[in-house]
């Protein structure tokens, strides 16, 4: 008998096809809360899961012949880990590929929230330009900025390359320093404190993963740690922001601006920070290229063949990851 496969929602690319060559797929196009999932639960073997989707001990006390989870995402906050190690359950996700299609989001926000590339696309439309003048929608310079980096990984890494083209010397924190050889190719100096990172940076971008010690890790007094007129930047997930904070600190002017791409209940915004011109807010399209998220696809539905027969996974994560 073919093994049932849910997929959660609608993918691109063949990833979909391929898993159907050899399973018996149920596709969804509004999650594991669906009824889809209820009719199949009890005999389905893998999940292609998406970050939107919540897999936690009642989900899968529901589905007792699960055992994959494969995300498509490289976060995986939206899985309980513990829970499915505890059931047996390997959870995959994919990480790599979309590596420089986030940092390119990333640098992005950060031109356009420092030189108010957004602002000013509304002003224009809304027939509010009424000329050039040599004090009209100054901003910030981003060449030559001083980056902070909070998470050298894979992503923040792509961003410390990407800054070096832009001439700005670049910080970066994280708990352990990464080896000096590392450091001096991506021309990074490590800061082992996360406030003095903030005090010293011109920008700001965050890197690290959703996790118990990195929630609300924005606060107001670590925002207030910020230079006046800097640039905040989050493309990693939202509720390592503390957006009302946020949405206070912009007012009093640190940061002086922010480039939002997740947020702490997406898709709801704070209406704080939805009134003002100086966030650039975009719909969590981090790694939404279409190479980007066609590949995530096929490793996802690869990590499910390979674990349903029997052999390893392209890339697990590790059970404990906090
Ligand atoms: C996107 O947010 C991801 O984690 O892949």
């Amino acid at each position: 008998m073919r093994a049932t496969v849910f997929v959660s929602g609608v993918l691109p690319g063949d990833a979909t096809a391929r898993l159907a060559e050899d399973f018996d797929v149920v596709q969804a196009d509004d999650g594991v809360r669906s009824s889809a999932f209820v009719e199949c639960a009890s005999r389905v073997r893998a999940i292609v899961a998406l970050l939107t989707d919540r897999i936690d001990e009642d989900l899968l006390a529901r589905a007792p012949n699960l055992s994959v989870v494969a995300n498509v995402a490289v976060g995986v906050d939206n899985i309980d880990l513990d829970a499915c190690a505890a059931r047996g359950v390997v959870v995959t996700n994919t990480p790599d590929v979309l590596t420089e299609a986030t940092a390119d989001l990333a640098f992005g926000l950060l031109l356009a929230a420092a030189r108010r590339i957004c602002e000013g696309d509304r002003l224009v439309r809304a027939g509010g330009w009424t000329g050039w003048t040599p004090t009209f929608m100054l901003g910030q310079p981003v060449h030559g900025m001083t980056l902070g980096i909070v998470g050298l990984g894979r992503i923040g890494r792509a961003m410390a390359r990407r800054a070096r083209g832009f001439g700005m010397p670049v910080l970066y924190h994280q708990r352990e320093r990464v080896q000096e050889g590392f450091e001096r190719a991506l021309g990074a100096t490590w800061v082992p404190s996360l406030d003095d990172l903030c005090a010293a940076s011109d920008a700001v971008t965050i890197h690290v993963p959703l996790t118990d010690a990195t929630r609300h890790l924005f606060d107001a007094p670590r925002l207030a740690r910020m230079r006046p007129g800097s640039v905040l930047v989050n493309t990693s997930r939202g509720p390592i922001v503390d957006e009302a904070a946020l949405a206070q600190a912009l007012a009093a002017g640190r940061p002086g601006a922010a480039g939002l791409d997740v947020f702490e209940r997406e898709p709801a915004v704070a209406p704080a920070l939805l009134e003002r011109q100086d966030v650039v807010l975009t719909p969590h399209i981090g790694s939404a290229d279409t190479a980007t998220r066609i590949a995530m696809a096929r490793i996802a539905a690869e990590n499910v063949l390979r674990l349903l027969a029997g052999e390893p996974a392209l890339s697990p994560v590790p059970a404990r990851q906090r």
